[in-house]
């Protein structure tokens, strides 16, 4: 695959892009004006007229066209409902499969709506969640958890996403104290909001010092399978293996049309979680069509070769971006994301066509 950066002067007002995160291979062709750089497989791309092709989410992207046919092929006759379904039997044999025979798996609509479960299952109304401040569960879910979950997030700085011992020790106080929140869950997030992915004995370290001051540690796994593949491991090897005690498992930014899964490893988390999932509406009626979709994702290695496609498109995107005038990429770019400080200027201009976040 070759990177092709053009102006637009002197060639046809039109742009291609790959960039597809979430997806196997899709390249498209947008006809819109102004967007000058392209990044594209020479000679492959195809037109889709009037089409946006977005940066500011891996969720831009569509389904994966495997899972489309899972569930399509799910689709006859009936089913037993509410996830009593050989298809979602079929998903949790493999998750059990992935993350080791303990795993406690319950297939869910969205990513707020795993985390939000995961941390009801952890806290008492006096608990507090420590997190990055960038952390989805703090930045980016309306402030569902303090609702549902009924617990303070304390949020800490960091400079790329990442939480670390030294952070989260100075923040376990006032331990015992009843006039005070106290601290029961580490929540991390792998790969991180800002791209970056912990490796596994820095996950190993958070879980022994959560598990030291009798907390439990929470990965935020919405992209999950992207960090399998830039650390080349398998998902165990970085989750259960080093102590963490429930995970959030995405499917949605790996090519699902939606569905997470809870992945409750700490055994006691799983006593009463059926409840916990049904009060918080996050238990699917046609339970079928998300175990068909977790199985399609899990059974070969679709999830991996999709994350791992994404994160390649990512690193194309930083290679070409790196060292043009007024562009600065802030972030190593270890995952599917890309962090770049731009032009204002610059910025204004293309988001006309190609959306992404400021
Ligand atoms: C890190 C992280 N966690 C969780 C989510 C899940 O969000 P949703 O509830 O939209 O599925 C997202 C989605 O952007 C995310 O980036």
């Amino acid at each position: 695959m070759r990177v092709v950066v053009r102006s637009r002067s002197g060639g046809a007002p039109r742009c291609a892009a790959v960039l597809d995160v979430g997806r196997e291979r899709r390249v498209g062709e947008h006809a819109g004006s102004g967007a000058w750089l392209v990044l594209a497989p020479v000679g492959r791309a195809r037109s889709y007229a009037g089409c946006v092709k977005g940066f500011a989410s891996d969720n831009y992207s569509g389904a994966h066209p495997q899972v489309l046919a899972a569930v399509a092929a799910a689709n006859d006759l009936h089913a037993v409902a509410y996830g009593a379904d050989p298809w979602t039997a079929r998903a949790e044999q493999l998750l059990r499969e992935h993350f080791g025979g303990q795993a406690r798996p319950y297939l869910v609509w969205n990513g707020t709506g795993a985390n939000v479960t995961i941390l009801r299952a952890m806290c008492r109304p006096w608990h507090a969640v420590l997190c990055a401040q960038s952390a989805h569960i703090n930045a980016d879910e309306g402030g569902a958890p303090e609702f549902l979950v009924g617990c303070k997030l304390i949020d800490l700085p960091t400079p790329d996403g990442k939480l670390t011992p030294e952070l989260v020790e100075r923040a376990v106080v006032r331990v015992g104290d009843e006039h005070a929140v106290q601290p029961r869950v580490v929540s991390i997030t792998q790969s991180t909001e800002l791209g970056t992915v912990y490796r596994p004995e820095e996950v190993r370290a958070l879980a022994e010092l959560a598990h030291r001051h009798s907390m439990y540690l929470h990965v935020d796994g919405a992209r999950l399978a992207n960090a399998a593949a830039a650390l080349e491991l398998p998902l165990r090897a970085f989750t259960t293996d080093v102590g963490v005690d429930a995970v959030s498992f995405g499917g949605t930014k790996n090519g699902l049309l939606y569905g997470e899964a809870v992945v409750l490893l700490a055994p006691e988390l799983a006593e009463g979680f059926a409840w916990v999932r049904k009060q918080s509406m996050q238990l699917a009626s046609k339970g079928r069509y998300l175990g068909a979709q977790f199985t399609a994702l899990l059974e070969g290695d679709l999830w991996l070769r999709s994350a791992a496609h994404a994160n390649a498109m990512a690193q194309l995107l930083a290679a070409a971006v790196t060292g043009l005038a007024g562009v600065r990429v802030t972030q190593r770019v270890q995952a599917n994301v890309v962090f770049a400080v731009l032009n204002p200027a610059v910025s204004a201009r293309l988001q006309r066509d190609w959306p992404f976040y400021l």
